[in-house]
């Protein structure tokens, strides 16, 4: 007689499950319960304040109380997530008597289900036992995560365009990812964004977008630069377009690797408007943005508790009177918060006299943070009246954000 396991996937959306227990083990458990869509019924005296995040979000239902057999009306599976091993087994033989699969936290033997250790990419769900063993479920687990953020299973977009493969003659599905890449250090891209890098066909790359990243690409994938696209900058943008559309279109797994997030400051919602013309899916993976990551690297945080309760983000590449400009600067100037500017060394001395002009303190402190991340990283901290000078005088350089507020000195303290 076999002892093996039969693997199935539990299809639980909208079918009760229940957990008995609301400490560590259960809060470790329920996510994915949730994230399965199953109607969970949490049985515990007390939760962890995790679990009751959940129960007051109206996620899952909580009975404050012991486990009773009737807890078990209408359930489909039952996790016990106790360590009292008699209260456990009590929970067990109400499930054993109704048929009930149950899962112990306690004693794998007395279980009649067991829980894998998983690793999910995009639709693909890996779920691993290990003969009883959970470190070499981990383990085995662990390898096929790694290889897969390799190989990588498609993207969860369903695509729309195919063509068919010259080799196989099985579709080959072409589409776009505007991906975030981070502010400078290669670490600081996404997970998600990665992923979709490392399965790319093609890579169109801005000039701002971690060199690092690219080095590690494949070799057969098509790096087009989008910063040595002649023309103006309308046109390359137009260029840019066609480029994603055409290659996708073609079959081509395109990721647009873009600085930071690709919505702030990116253009990133024209490349979109592009692509959904012309029927091409996309995915968009946002960014660490270095309007938050540029000060944060400079141990500046960008909110801090009685200090900033807003921060505003906003691009200085237009001068204050410039006709074209958008920006309220006047409107600024009247704000307590933190005010973080992008693309503003050029008009910088304009923007900090119309700030001065307009009621903001020139004794407000603030800070230059260039090529924020990276290992060429600069920071020069002055006031709001000085900044300009400063950086002109410092021979800082673009791309650089400027931060102004009382944040700026808030975490000083530290250095000390
Ligand atoms: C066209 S905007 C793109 C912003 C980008 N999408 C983001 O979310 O960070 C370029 C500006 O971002 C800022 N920037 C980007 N990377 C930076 C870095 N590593 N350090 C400092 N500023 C940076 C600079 O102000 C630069 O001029």
């Amino acid at each position: 007689m076999t002892s093996n396991p039969y693997p199935l996937g539990l299809r639980l959306h909208g079918r009760r499950v229940v957990v008995v227990g609301g400490g560590a083990v259960a809060t470790r458990r329920v996510p994915a319960l949730l994230d399965a869509g199953a109607d969970v019924l949490l049985v515990s005296p007390e939760l962890t304040p995790a679990l009751r995040a959940r129960a007051d979000a109206g996620r899952l239902h909580w009975v404050p109380r012991r486990f009773v057999p009737e807890d078990l009306d209408g359930a489909w599976l039952v996790q016990v997530a106790i360590d009292d091993p008699v209260a456990a087994a009590s929970v067990s033989a109400v499930a054993a008597e109704r048929r009930i699969f149950c899962v112990r936290a306690d004693d794998r033997t007395a279980a009649t289900a067991w829980t894998p250790a998983v690793t999910r990419h995009g639709p693909v769900t890996v779920a691993v036992l290990g003969g009883g063993d959970p470190h070499r479920a981990m383990t085995v687990r662990d390898a096929i995560r790694d290889l897969l953020a390799v190989r990588l299973a498609p993207d969860e977009t369903a695509p729309t365009q195919s063509r068919p493969d010259a080799a196989t003659g099985v579709p080959q599905a072409g589409r776009v990812a505007l991906v975030g890449a981070g502010p400078g250090d290669p670490e600081l891209i996404t997970v998600k964004g990665w992923r979709l890098l490392t399965e790319a066909d093609v890579v169109v790359a801005d000039r701002l977008v971690p060199g690092l990243l690219l080095d590690e690409l494949r070799p057969d994938v098509e790096l087009v630069d989008a910063s040595k696209i002649p023309y103006g900058p309308s046109r390359a943008q137009e260029e840019i377009n066609q480029i994603l559309v055409d290659r996708a279109l073609a079959g081509a797994v395109v990721v647009r690797l873009k600085g930071g997030d690709p919505y702030v400051f990116g253009r990133g919602g024209e490349e979109l408007l592009a692509c959904a013309a012309a029927g091409v899916p996309v995915t968009v993976v946002p960014g660490v943005t270095s309007s938050i990551a540029a000060p944060a690297a400079a141990g500046i945080p960008v909110t801090h508790r009685g200090v900033a309760h807003e921060f505003t983000v906003v691009s200085g590449h237009l001068a204050p009177d410039a006709p074209a400009s958008l920006v309220r600067w006047d409107a600024l100037a009247g704000l307590h918060g933190t005010l973080v500017i992008l693309m503003g060394l050029k008009n910088l001395a304009a923007i900090t006299a119309t700030l001065i002009a307009n009621g903001r303190s020139p004794q407000t402190p603030a800070a230059v943070v260039q090529e924020a991340t990276t290992g060429t990283q600069r920071v020069l901290r002055s006031t709001l009246g000085e900044v300009a000078a400063d950086a002109l005088t410092a021979d800082l350089r673009p791309p650089a954000v400027v931060v102004v507020g009382d944040v700026v000195g808030t975490l000083d303290a530290l250095d000390a």
